[in-house]
């Protein structure tokens, strides 16, 4: 092959044969063509040769109090424009998702190693560089902590509020006597590490000042209202308005969520203090140092079950440890706790959850959104259960699944929509569970094993107030024009919108786009988180799609001399079944459209209300919509040296129906690499609040060499709320990897391992630990 000497044009032609060739379109991605040539222009590609260059120096110490800061040394440096300092800042100082407890620059105190104390700003990166090393900070040391339960029991107090963030329960029937009833008590710890969401592309904010005085931001980001919102505030009256533009951003899964905020605000406060247009953009050393992580979560579980396999209880106690920030934290140890019992049936419930503040780098929003760690816990304890008491796992599990009909752990009746059943068939089938699992005489020190998990995912904000998502659809000059609030960072958003359109208006040639969110142009779709983004904006779409078709076909009707109702959308024509006369292209229609003065633009918005939550309770109906999975990991543990090797990996989803396959397979594969990272590698290593590992060198993320067969599988159990029947797809993929992983590793070994990530030495500890046990 001389793949090496192809040029783009080359690239081009064979595209564009293939893209003739296939006719389905399945397997192309809207954005890919540009992304593969190098075209996209991400937020660092678009400064200006008058940008200057923001860098921020951050706090060396894990909990102080500011006494002063001095800049007079940084200003001097060559090249250095201004120095900030929160002094500076004309409105809010914090920022937040629910408790404004972050801020943009440390006031009063620094709460962990890396909280921002100042920006230097200059003409030159190495210039900002050399500022921010000359910027002097007098701290006044405060006891830190570092672990949470330590924090919980009134070690330091990191925020006058008190180092407990959040409490919350989930309560169902009566758990002291379910534990009772049950003829084995299966008990257990387990903990979880935190974990980096390790995106290509590093934070990045671009700003500049109009010539009213207000700023327009660019950058990387999944929630532009929240941003503009946040900025706003940090602005304030001092600035007319705020617009936010949402570049291409190269990955998120969470971490985008919220650190934006800061990110967006520092550059916004660059811009206005100079009048320059101004760059924030990090390494990979300063980005891991501060953006939101996944929780470590410490979770003490009690499963009561009868001896013919029948759940009774689950009692639970989460300890997540919430970092310096509140960030996404509450909402995230609400989910871990309404997903505690994992997929299943159970009677009686009590699940507590604490967060507690610590002086290390935040935690918040990734990918799972609590559920890898509550998912962990509950399916490493089901199969120590179905070991107890002699019974199939898989069989363990399918007796107690959520079916139709079945109430959750909050008391939630699933009325429709559970495909965990065909989920848990088909996983069996294709992983060969129990049967053609290779038992083929491994060498004397390796062992093989095979583990199961199911995941159950809540999709959308929650009973957080109102889930609303909107979109515009508008016809031009031949092409169609989609916009929304919600953003596009890799997950494949608008391959999915650009095909809802596509199918309610017949369109297979005309061109459709959508465009990333500009807060001036864009309605607000909420932010693109929770899976949202298909199975809740794609709605908004569809409803604007349906009420466009509606007005075209009123004048097709008229056109065409027939009924509305008659009116066909099909191959980029619009007709009449069984009248070959009666027909016109879509192009057509939409000049006549023109002439008439007709309206060529909808708008339609999705507004989710019928959730509710009872705090003090412990019970309601949080969510409208669940996706289901099973997922079955085979593996090899070698005892000598405790590595263990993935052989294979089956994927089973129920997200209802399927918009776009490649894309959908491409999150299941995405996700459960990601999770096979979590699993077997991934965790940040902080020292007194230092993380020793800020780089790819140390922070290991799974290559293709550690990835096996991943088989995915699609179920589609059609739900009611989602555009076609979809559900949510984006997270559920990583939710169950670490439970079916260490299933498997259980399977092999005999014994479970309750602490993640399985390395080497992790597991090579447990064997010989067992080893003395049994001595
Ligand atoms: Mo997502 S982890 O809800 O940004």
């Amino acid at each position: 092959m001389r793949w090496t000497t192809q040029t783009t044009e080359d690239l081009l032609q064979r595209f564009a044969a293939r893209e003739a060739a296939d006719s389905s379109e399945d397997l192309r991605r809207v954005d890919a063509l540009d992304k593969v040539l190098g075209r996209t222009l991400y937020t660092t590609d678009l400064k200006r040769a008058d940008v200057l260059y923001v860098r921020v120096a951050r706090s060396s110490c894990p909990h102080a109090v500011l006494k002063a800061i001095d800049a007079s040394s940084a200003s001097r440096v060559p090249g250095v424009v201004r120095v900030i300092t929160a002094a500076d800042i004309p409105g809010s100082k914090n920022f937040g998702a629910f408790v404004q407890d972050q801020p943009v620059l440390c006031y009063d105190k620094v709460r962990f190693i890396g909280d921002p104390v100042a920006l230097v700003v200059a003409e030159t990166p190495e210039s900002a560089e050399g500022g921010v090393r000359a910027v002097e900070v007098q701290y006044e040391k405060l006891p830190a902590v570092f672990d949470p339960k330590e924090s919980l029991s009134g070690k330091g107090m990191i925020h006058e509020r008190g180092n407990l963030l959040d409490r919350t329960i989930v309560s169902k029937g009566d758990v002291t006597r379910g534990l009772e009833e049950a003829d084995f008590v299966v008990s257990g710890t387990y903990s979880t590490p935190m974990q980096e969401q390790a995106y290509l592309e590093t934070e990045a904010a671009l700003a500049q000042k109009e010539t009213d005085g207000s700023v327009t931001v660019v950058g990387c980001m999944q929630a532009p209202f929240v941003v503009e919102h946040a900025v706003k505030m940090v602005l304030g009256s001092a600035v007319p308005s705020v617009r936010i533009v949402v570049a291409p951003t190269g990955g998120a899964f969470g971490g985008k969520e919220d650190a934006p905020e800061g990110v967006c605000a520092m550059a916004a406060l660059a811009t206005h203090l100079t009048g320059k247009p101004a760059l924030v953009a990090f390494s990979r050393q300063e980005s891991i140092t501060f953006h939101p992580k996944r929780h470590p979560m410490v979770i003490e579980r009690e499963l009561g079950v009868t001896k013919d396999g029948k759940l009774t209880a689950v009692r639970e106690r989460i300890i997540a440890d919430g970092g310096a920030y509140a960030s996404l934290g509450p909402r995230v140890l609400f989910a871990a706790a309404c997903v505690a019992t994992g997929a299943y049936e159970v009677p009686n419930v009590f699940v507590e959850g604490l967060l507690a503040y610590t002086n290390k780098v935040p935690a918040g929003a990734f990918r799972g959104f609590g559920k890898p760690q509550a998912l962990f816990a509950a399916e490493l304890q089901m199969e120590e259960a179905a070991r107890l008491i002699g019974m199939d796992p898989a069989r363990f599990r399918m007796r107690n699944m959520l079916r139709v009909g079945s109430t959750t752990s909050t008391g939630q009746v699933l009325k429709d929509s559970v495909g965990l059943e065909e989920c848990f068939m088909k996983a069996i089938e294709a992983s060969g569970w129990r049967v053609s699992r290779d038992r083929s005489d491994p060498p004397a020190n390796v062992r093989r094993g095979m583990g199961m998990a199911a995941l159950i995912h809540p999709t959308g904000l929650g009973p957080v107030g109102v889930d609303v998502s909107s979109a515009t659809i508008e016809l031009t000059d031949g092409s169609v024009v989609i916009r929304s609030g919600l953003a596009e960072y890799g997950q494949g958003i608008h391959t999915g919108y650009a095909k809802i359109a596509r199918r309610v208006l017949g369109l297979k040639r005309t061109r459709v786009t959508v465009e990333l969110p500009d807060t001036a142009v864009a309605l607000d779709s909420g932010p693109t988180v929770a899976s949202r983004g298909t199975a809740m904006g794609g709605k908004a779409l569809l409803i604007a799609t349906q009420r466009l078709k509606q007005r075209l076909a009123a004048i097709a009707s008229d056109l065409l001399s027939v009924k509305a109702s008659e009116i066909e959308f099909e191959d980029d024509e619009v007709l009449v079944a069984g009248s070959p006369g009666k027909r016109i292209s879509f192009a057509v229609l939409v000049a006549e459209c023109k002439k008439r003065g007709v309206l060529l633009k909808e708008e339609g918005w999705n507004r989710i209300t019928d959730t509710n939550w009872d705090r003090e309770k412990g019970a309601g109906s949080p969510w409208v919509s669940y996706s289901f999975g099973v997922h079955v990991a085979e593996v090899q543990v070698d005892t000598e040296t405790g590595k263990v090797d993935l052989l294979n990996y089956v994927a089973a989803h129920d997200s209802g129906s399927v918009i776009a396959p490649a894309q959908f397979k491409g999150q299941i594969l995405g996700g459960v690499v990601q999770g096979i990272g979590y699993s077997l590698m991934e965790e940040l290593l902080l020292d007194e609040g230092r993380i020793r590992n800020p780089s790819f060198l140390d922070y290991y993320i799974p290559t293709a060499a550690d990835v096996p067969r991943i088989t995915p599988i699609l179920v589609e159990a059609p739900d009611e709320y989602g555009p076609f029947g979809a559900k949510g797809i984006g997270e559920p993929p990583i939710e169950p990897v670490a439970a079916a992983i260490g299933n498997a590793i259980f399977d092999a070994l005999g014994f479970p391992i309750r602490t993640l990530p399985f390395t080497a030495e992790r597991v090579h500890e447990a064997i010989a630990a067992q080893g003395e046990e049994r001595r």
